[in-house]
Protein backbone atom coordinates (compact mmCIF):
# COMPACT_ATOMS: atom_id res chain seq x y z
CA UNK A 1 0.00 0.00 0.00
CA UNK A 2 1.04 3.62 -0.61
CA UNK A 3 1.11 6.11 1.86
CA UNK A 4 0.51 9.70 1.51
CA UNK A 5 1.05 12.85 4.08
CA UNK A 6 -1.10 15.89 3.37
CA UNK A 7 1.12 18.61 4.67
CA UNK A 8 -0.42 21.72 2.72
CA UNK A 9 -2.64 24.23 3.43
CA UNK A 10 -1.44 27.92 4.89
CA UNK A 11 -1.83 27.14 8.65
CA UNK A 12 -3.41 30.07 9.69
CA UNK A 13 -5.01 29.35 12.32
CA UNK A 14 -1.34 28.96 13.40
CA UNK A 15 -0.34 32.95 12.82
CA UNK A 16 1.30 34.29 13.34
CA UNK A 17 3.77 31.10 13.75
CA UNK A 18 2.81 30.43 10.45
CA UNK A 19 4.05 33.87 8.61
CA UNK A 20 7.15 32.49 8.15
CA UNK A 21 7.19 28.75 7.98
CA UNK A 22 5.16 26.40 7.30
CA UNK A 23 2.61 25.36 9.73
CA UNK A 24 4.48 21.31 9.57
CA UNK A 25 7.92 22.43 10.72
CA UNK A 26 6.88 23.82 13.51
CA UNK A 27 8.28 21.58 15.98
CA UNK A 28 6.12 19.41 18.14
CA UNK A 29 8.97 18.88 21.27
CA UNK A 30 11.75 17.27 19.66
CA UNK A 31 10.92 16.54 16.16
CA UNK A 32 9.37 18.96 13.27
CA UNK A 33 5.72 18.10 13.20
CA UNK A 34 5.87 16.57 9.64
CA UNK A 35 7.92 13.67 11.74
CA UNK A 36 5.24 12.20 13.11
CA UNK A 37 3.01 11.40 10.29
CA UNK A 38 5.68 9.73 8.23
CA UNK A 39 6.89 7.59 11.07
CA UNK A 40 2.95 6.64 11.69
CA UNK A 41 3.55 5.52 8.00
CA UNK A 42 6.63 3.81 7.91
CA UNK A 43 5.93 1.83 11.42
CA UNK A 44 2.62 0.99 9.90
CA UNK A 45 4.76 -1.08 7.01
CA UNK A 46 4.46 1.87 4.70
CA UNK A 47 7.85 2.90 2.43
CA UNK A 48 6.49 4.27 -0.70
CA UNK A 49 5.69 7.99 0.76
CA UNK A 50 4.15 11.08 -1.17
CA UNK A 51 4.26 14.35 0.73
CA UNK A 52 1.72 16.98 -0.76
CA UNK A 53 2.95 20.36 0.92
CA UNK A 54 2.44 24.14 -0.65
CA UNK A 55 1.96 27.61 0.22
CA UNK A 56 5.15 29.73 1.39
CA UNK A 57 8.58 27.75 2.26
CA UNK A 58 8.03 24.21 0.80
CA UNK A 59 11.15 23.94 -0.94
CA UNK A 60 11.89 23.69 3.31
CA UNK A 61 10.26 20.11 3.43
CA UNK A 62 13.56 19.12 0.93
CA UNK A 63 15.94 20.58 2.83
CA UNK A 64 14.31 18.69 6.20
CA UNK A 65 13.18 15.54 4.89
CA UNK A 66 15.65 14.38 1.87
CA UNK A 67 15.04 11.33 0.70
CA UNK A 68 14.33 10.32 3.76
CA UNK A 69 17.23 8.16 5.70
CA UNK A 70 15.80 9.21 8.82
CA UNK A 71 12.96 7.50 8.76
CA UNK A 72 14.59 4.13 6.98
CA UNK A 73 13.42 5.01 3.33
CA UNK A 74 15.27 5.32 0.19
CA UNK A 75 13.11 7.52 -1.23
CA UNK A 76 9.92 10.23 -0.58
CA UNK A 77 7.91 11.63 -3.41
CA UNK A 78 6.89 15.32 -3.41
CA UNK A 79 4.17 17.39 -4.67
CA UNK A 80 2.64 20.70 -4.40
CA UNK A 81 -0.63 22.10 -3.85
CA UNK A 82 -1.30 25.93 -5.09
CA UNK A 83 -3.56 27.95 -2.60
CA UNK A 84 -5.66 25.96 -0.04
CA UNK A 85 -8.13 24.30 -1.75
CA UNK A 86 -9.03 21.79 1.41
CA UNK A 87 -8.03 18.21 2.10
CA UNK A 88 -9.64 16.57 -0.72
CA UNK A 89 -8.03 18.82 -3.35
CA UNK A 90 -4.68 18.18 -1.58
CA UNK A 91 -5.20 14.26 -1.99
CA UNK A 92 -6.18 14.90 -5.71
CA UNK A 93 -2.69 15.39 -6.62
CA UNK A 94 -1.94 12.15 -5.74
CA UNK A 95 -3.64 10.16 -8.28
CA UNK A 96 -0.72 10.09 -10.64
CA UNK A 97 1.44 8.51 -7.52
CA UNK A 98 -1.22 6.29 -6.86
CA UNK A 99 -1.16 4.25 -9.31
CA UNK A 100 -4.68 2.69 -8.87
CA UNK A 101 -3.56 0.82 -6.00
CA UNK A 102 -5.10 1.38 -2.29
CA UNK A 103 -3.60 4.13 0.12
CA UNK A 104 -3.17 5.55 3.52
CA UNK A 105 -3.84 8.86 3.82
CA UNK A 106 -2.91 11.00 7.26
CA UNK A 107 -2.55 14.62 7.70
CA UNK A 108 0.31 16.52 8.26
CA UNK A 109 -0.79 18.01 11.58
CA UNK A 110 -2.16 14.67 13.44
CA UNK A 111 -0.15 12.80 15.83
CA UNK A 112 -0.66 10.23 17.44
CA UNK A 113 0.44 7.50 20.69
CA UNK A 114 0.29 4.03 18.83
CA UNK A 115 0.43 2.19 16.23
CA UNK A 116 -2.12 2.53 13.29
CA UNK A 117 -0.29 -1.13 11.43
CA UNK A 118 -3.91 -3.58 12.64
CA UNK A 119 -5.86 -0.94 10.62
CA UNK A 120 -3.42 -1.11 7.59
CA UNK A 121 -3.50 -4.73 7.89
CA UNK A 122 -7.41 -5.05 7.91
CA UNK A 123 -7.46 -2.52 4.93
CA UNK A 124 -5.39 -4.96 2.52
CA UNK A 125 -7.74 -7.43 3.28
CA UNK A 126 -10.44 -5.01 2.80
CA UNK A 127 -12.51 -6.02 -0.81
CA UNK A 128 -13.22 -2.53 -1.74
CA UNK A 129 -14.37 0.76 -0.40
CA UNK A 130 -13.10 3.08 2.28
CA UNK A 131 -11.42 2.75 5.58
CA UNK A 132 -11.78 5.42 8.51
CA UNK A 133 -10.38 5.52 11.94
CA UNK A 134 -12.51 7.34 14.65
CA UNK A 135 -11.99 8.73 17.92
CA UNK A 136 -13.95 10.00 20.93
CA UNK A 137 -12.80 13.44 21.81
CA UNK A 138 -14.01 15.87 23.82
CA UNK A 139 -14.70 18.78 21.82
CA UNK A 140 -16.29 16.98 18.46
CA UNK A 141 -17.42 19.98 16.97
CA UNK A 142 -13.95 21.33 15.67
CA UNK A 143 -13.64 18.05 13.47
CA UNK A 144 -15.93 15.42 11.59
CA UNK A 145 -18.60 13.88 13.90
CA UNK A 146 -19.54 10.57 12.85
CA UNK A 147 -23.28 9.53 14.36
CA UNK A 148 -23.30 6.14 14.74
CA UNK A 149 -26.00 3.03 16.03
CA UNK A 150 -25.60 -0.12 16.21
CA UNK A 151 -21.98 0.04 15.48
CA UNK A 152 -22.49 1.31 12.01
CA UNK A 153 -22.18 5.06 10.70
CA UNK A 154 -25.45 7.05 9.83
CA UNK A 155 -23.33 10.11 9.22
CA UNK A 156 -20.45 12.11 9.38
CA UNK A 157 -20.93 15.84 9.59
CA UNK A 158 -18.28 18.72 9.08
CA UNK A 159 -17.70 20.56 12.34
CA UNK A 160 -21.67 20.60 13.33
CA UNK A 161 -22.35 23.24 15.90
CA UNK A 162 -24.65 20.44 18.12
CA UNK A 163 -22.51 17.19 17.54
CA UNK A 164 -24.61 14.24 17.29
CA UNK A 165 -22.15 12.20 19.19
CA UNK A 166 -18.08 12.50 21.07
CA UNK A 167 -16.91 10.39 18.16
CA UNK A 168 -14.70 12.36 15.32
CA UNK A 169 -13.22 11.18 12.15
CA UNK A 170 -9.38 11.20 12.68
CA UNK A 171 -7.14 12.47 10.37
CA UNK A 172 -6.23 9.03 9.18
CA UNK A 173 -7.93 7.89 6.20
CA UNK A 174 -7.68 4.65 3.79
CA UNK A 175 -9.18 4.76 0.19
CA UNK A 176 -8.82 2.08 -2.86
CA UNK A 177 -8.63 3.83 -6.34
CA UNK A 178 -12.60 4.95 -6.50
CA UNK A 179 -11.71 7.85 -3.98
CA UNK A 180 -10.16 9.81 -7.06
CA UNK A 181 -13.42 9.60 -9.26
CA UNK A 182 -14.94 11.01 -6.28
CA UNK A 183 -12.53 13.66 -5.73
CA UNK A 184 -13.66 14.94 -9.74
CA UNK A 185 -17.53 15.01 -8.38
CA UNK A 186 -16.98 17.58 -5.23
CA UNK A 187 -18.10 20.73 -4.99
CA UNK A 188 -16.54 23.28 -2.60
CA UNK A 189 -18.20 23.83 1.15
CA UNK A 190 -19.02 27.30 2.62
CA UNK A 191 -15.21 27.36 3.54
CA UNK A 192 -14.57 27.03 0.08
CA UNK A 193 -12.57 24.10 0.34
CA UNK A 194 -13.21 20.12 -1.08
CA UNK A 195 -13.96 18.60 2.14
CA UNK A 196 -12.91 14.98 2.72
CA UNK A 197 -16.47 14.42 4.74
CA UNK A 198 -18.04 14.67 1.37
CA UNK A 199 -15.52 11.67 0.13
CA UNK A 200 -16.31 9.88 3.34
CA UNK A 201 -19.64 10.40 2.83
CA UNK A 202 -20.19 9.06 -0.95
CA UNK A 203 -18.53 5.98 0.14
CA UNK A 204 -20.82 5.79 2.88
CA UNK A 205 -23.59 6.35 0.00
CA UNK A 206 -22.40 3.16 -1.44
CA UNK A 207 -21.89 1.74 1.69
CA UNK A 208 -18.27 0.95 1.09
CA UNK A 209 -17.47 3.27 4.65
CA UNK A 210 -15.66 0.84 6.89
CA UNK A 211 -14.25 2.02 10.78
CA UNK A 212 -11.47 1.42 13.31
CA UNK A 213 -11.51 2.74 17.25
CA UNK A 214 -7.58 4.13 17.56
CA UNK A 215 -6.48 3.13 20.41
CA UNK A 216 -4.06 5.50 22.62
CA UNK A 217 -3.93 9.30 22.37
CA UNK A 218 -4.92 11.11 19.07
CA UNK A 219 -4.43 14.68 18.80
CA UNK A 220 -4.49 17.67 15.93
CA UNK A 221 -1.46 20.43 16.07
CA UNK A 222 -3.50 23.10 13.95
CA UNK A 223 -4.21 25.78 16.53
CA UNK A 224 -2.65 27.12 19.28
CA UNK A 225 -4.30 25.26 22.22
CA UNK A 226 -3.91 21.76 20.07
CA UNK A 227 -0.67 22.64 19.27
CA UNK A 228 0.49 22.61 23.20
CA UNK A 229 -1.23 19.95 23.64
CA UNK A 230 0.40 17.88 21.24
CA UNK A 231 4.06 18.65 22.63
CA UNK A 232 2.91 18.06 26.00
CA UNK A 233 1.56 14.55 25.24
CA UNK A 234 4.74 14.03 22.72
CA UNK A 235 6.78 14.89 25.79
CA UNK A 236 5.33 13.22 28.08
CA UNK A 237 5.25 9.55 26.14
CA UNK A 238 8.94 9.89 26.21
CA UNK A 239 9.10 10.50 29.73
CA UNK A 240 7.25 7.28 30.40
CA UNK A 241 9.29 5.59 28.13
CA UNK A 242 12.11 6.48 29.30
CA UNK A 243 11.74 5.16 32.49
O1 LIG B 1 -7.71 16.36 12.18
C1 LIG B 1 -8.91 15.72 11.82
C2 LIG B 1 -9.87 16.68 11.12
O2 LIG B 1 -9.17 17.23 9.98
C3 LIG B 1 -11.16 15.96 10.68
O3 LIG B 1 -11.92 15.57 11.80
C4 LIG B 1 -12.00 16.87 9.80
O4 LIG B 1 -13.11 16.15 9.32
C5 LIG B 1 -11.18 17.38 8.63
O5 LIG B 1 -11.92 18.29 7.83
C6 LIG B 1 -9.94 18.10 9.14
O6 LIG B 1 -10.32 19.26 9.84
P1 LIG B 1 -9.47 20.61 9.96
O7 LIG B 1 -10.36 21.78 9.67
O8 LIG B 1 -8.83 20.59 11.30
O9 LIG B 1 -8.37 20.52 8.83
P2 LIG B 1 -7.28 21.62 8.48
O10 LIG B 1 -7.84 22.63 7.54
O11 LIG B 1 -6.67 22.14 9.75
O12 LIG B 1 -6.20 20.76 7.71
C7 LIG B 1 -5.56 19.67 8.33
C8 LIG B 1 -4.37 19.25 7.50
O13 LIG B 1 -4.78 18.92 6.17
C9 LIG B 1 -3.30 20.31 7.34
O14 LIG B 1 -2.38 20.24 8.43
C10 LIG B 1 -2.68 19.99 6.01
C11 LIG B 1 -3.80 19.32 5.22
N1 LIG B 1 -4.38 20.24 4.20
C12 LIG B 1 -5.40 21.09 4.56
C13 LIG B 1 -5.93 21.97 3.62
C14 LIG B 1 -7.07 22.90 3.99
C15 LIG B 1 -3.86 20.24 2.92
O15 LIG B 1 -2.91 19.48 2.61
N2 LIG B 1 -4.38 21.13 2.00
C16 LIG B 1 -5.41 21.99 2.28
O16 LIG B 1 -5.84 22.76 1.38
Amino acid sequence: MKGIVLAGGLGKRLGPLTKITNKHLLPIFHQPMVYYPIQTLVEAGIRDILVVTGGNHAGEFLRLLGNGEQFGLKHINYTYQEGEGGIAAALGLAEHFAEGQKIAVILGDNIIEKSIKSHVDKFKNQKEGARIIIKEVKDPHRFGVVELEDDKILSIEEKPKKPKTNYIVTGIYMYDAQVFDIIKTLEPSARNELEITDVNNAYLGRNQLHYDILDGWWTDAGAHESLLRANNLVAEKLRREKK
